[in-house]
């Protein structure tokens, strides 16, 4: 049976965790200059109908490092684009295909493309969810931290897909997690849900709050993604006028542990969810993270694709 990944949720903490280490194992080996030519012969087709550098990049040189090949699918250029139904669309590609990478609006769209190819599907972002950057953002904690059992993240900022995400990646994985947000802003009531079911069996403690300085009180790792997510620019003002208070500075840091790391998916605004300092800080590790999106996918499309 073929597995996507469309959400943590349909993960256990086990598979989290064997995806991370093969993450780990394949970063190494492409340091040492080891090829690993796992999906020889495989196409990962990649449809886009949002903007992206760092998942679209990794994604490619990825596949490319696997051996594959990767195939950049602009919604504006395939019929999907011009109305073309999801389930004739993912039934014909699984003819050519040996996975689909999909990056678009809606969840139930990624869900719909997984429910009609009987190829693994790749969700690399909606407006509700982004696993694969919640992958790397683990991955690159094991490697600053050593652990993630036990640790504190603490997000600040809008309620978003990345704020809904890091709640089921640190549910599964036994990490404490608090959430600040401005009112109106919270994340996906049916995600907190799913987090606080996760959390059961992993012991991870998940607090939803609306005051920063709480939330980020003895933090490890301290996250925050942009105010204005793709398609919602025309909110922008509004947003900024909203979140003031939100932005994570020196001062704000200064509340979560010394050692605390700064992550942040990017693109990131400077002067508005952080201040250039902290970005530029001691604390920032945000090109590793960034880095890590490469290794973590490799991880996935191995785990998902090969034979
Ligand atoms: N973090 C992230 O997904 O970046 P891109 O939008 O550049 O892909
Ligand atoms: N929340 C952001 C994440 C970008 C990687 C967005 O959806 O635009």
């Amino acid at each position: 049976m073929k597995k996507d990944l469309l959400s943590l949720n349909d993960y256990s903490e086990k598979e989290i965790l064997d995806i991370l280490e093969l993450a780990h194992k394949l970063k190494k080996e492409t340091k040492e200059g080891k090829e690993h030519h796992i999906l020889k012969g495989k196409t990962l087709g990649m449809i886009f109908s949002k903007s992206s550098t760092r998942t679209r990049v990794s994604f490619e040189v990825g596949m490319y490092q696997l051996g594959g090949y990767p195939l950049f699918l602009s919604s504006n250029d395939i019929q999907l684009g011009r109305g073309e139904c999801i389930e004739d669309t993912a039934r014909v590609l699984s003819r050519y295909l040996d996975g689909i990478m999909i990056r678009t609006y809606d969840q139930t769209e990624v869900e719909m493309l997984a429910k009609y190819a009987d190829i693994p599907i790749i969700n690399g972002l909606t407006d509700l969810l982004h696993p694969c950057q919640v992958l790397a953002d683990l991955m690159t904690i094991q490697e600053k931290k050593g652990a993630l059992k036990g640790l504190k993240m603490c997000y600040i900022g809008d309620g978003n897909n990345m704020a809904n995400t890091l709640l089921h990646g640190c549910a599964k994985v036994g990490m404490d997690i608090s959430v600040a947000t401005p009112a109106g802003y919270e994340c996906d009531a049916e995600m907190v849900a799913e987090a606080m079911e996760a959390a059961k069996i992993s012991g991870a403690k998940i607090e939803i709050l609306t005051d920063p300085k709480a939330a980020i009180a003895n933090a490890d790792a301290v996250y925050s993604d942009t105010w204005v997510s793709m398609g919602q620019e025309e909110e922008k003002q509004k947003r900024i006028n909203d979140f003031k208070g939100f932005t994570i500075d020196d001062t704000l840091m200064s509340y979560a542990k010394g050692d605390a790391i700064f992550l942040h998916c990017l693109p990131a605004y400077r002067g508005y969810e952080v201040t250039n300092e902290v970005i530029e800080g001691p604390h920032s590790v945000i090109f590793d993270e960034a880095e890590n999106r490469l290794h973590a996918q490799k991880a996935v499309m191995v785990t998902l694709m090969k034979d």
